[in-house]
C-alpha cells in the first residue's frame, strides 16, 4: 500500500509552487541524524544540498568547516544514505566550497537577496548557517515569511 502511494505523493509535491517554506526533517530519519547532525547546529534539511554535495560532506567529517564531526563508519554510512535519499535534484541547490555549503547555493543566495550584508555579520546572527537567528521556528522545519524576524531589522513582513 505504501509503495502505491509514493508516486501519488511525489506528483503532488512537484505541483506545489516553487516557494518552499516547510523544510521538515523527513519522516523516517535515523535517530542519529538529530543526535549527531543536530548537536552543534540545527540538523540542516537534506533537501538543501544535492547528493554529490552530501557525499562530499560525509566523506570529510574529520575536516568539517573547521571542526571535527567524525562518526563510526556504520553511522556515517547510515546518515549518508539518508541524506542522499532526500537530497535536492535541483541544480540551483548545488552547494559551493570545500566541504560544500548550502548557504552558498544559487537557491540560498536568491532566497536571501534582500538581506543586507551587515545583517550576516551581526553578532546575533554570526553566520548564514545560523538559520534560527531569523527563522525562529527553523528547528521545527518552518521557514514561513510571516515568522521571519531579522536581528536589527525586526519582522520581515
Ligand atoms: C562537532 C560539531 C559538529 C557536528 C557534530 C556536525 N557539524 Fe556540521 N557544522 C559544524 C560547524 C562549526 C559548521 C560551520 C558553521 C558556520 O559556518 O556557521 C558546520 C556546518 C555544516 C554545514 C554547512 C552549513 C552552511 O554554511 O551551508 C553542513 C551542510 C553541515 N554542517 C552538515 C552536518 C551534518 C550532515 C552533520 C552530521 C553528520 C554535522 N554537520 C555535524 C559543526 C558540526
Ligand atoms: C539573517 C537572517 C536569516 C538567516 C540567518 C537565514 N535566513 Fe532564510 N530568510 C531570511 C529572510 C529575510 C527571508 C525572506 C526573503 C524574502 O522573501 O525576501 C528568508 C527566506 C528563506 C526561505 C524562503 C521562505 C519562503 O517562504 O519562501 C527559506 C526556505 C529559508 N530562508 C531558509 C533558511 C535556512 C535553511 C537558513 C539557514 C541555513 C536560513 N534561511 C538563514 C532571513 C534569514
Amino acid at each position: 500500500m505504501r509503495h502505491i502511494l509514493i508516486p501519488f505523493f511525489s506528483a503532488a509535491i512537484l505541483a506545489l509552487p516553487a516557494h518552499a517554506d516547510r523544510l521538515p526533517v523527513p519522516a523516517g530519519a535515523p535517530p542519529a541524524f538529530a543526535a549527531e547532525c543536530g548537536s552543534c547546529h540545527l540538523p540542516f534539511p537534506p533537501a538543501l544540498l544535492t547528493a554529490p554535495d552530501w557525499k562530499r560532506v560525509m566523506a570529510s567529517l574529520d575536516k568539517h568547516y573547521g571542526d571535527n564531526a567524525s562518526l563510526d563508519e556504520k553511522t556515517r554510512r547510515e546518515l549518508e544514505d539518508f541524506l542522499v535519499r532526500h537530497a535536492a535534484t535541483d541544480r540551483r541547490k548545488a552547494g559551493a566550497g570545500d566541504p560544500p555549503r548550502l548557504t552558498e547555493s544559487a537557491w540560498f543566495r536568491r532566497e536571501h537577496r534582500e538581506v543586507p550584508q551587515a545583517v550576516w555579520r551581526d553578532a546575533r546572527v554570526k553566520s548564514a548557517a545560523n538559520c534560527a537567528a531569523c527563522h525562529p521556528r527553523a528547528e521545527a522545519g518552518s521557514y514561513s515569511e510571516r515568522e521571519i524576524v531579522v536581528p536589527g531589522l525586526g519582522k520581515h513582513k
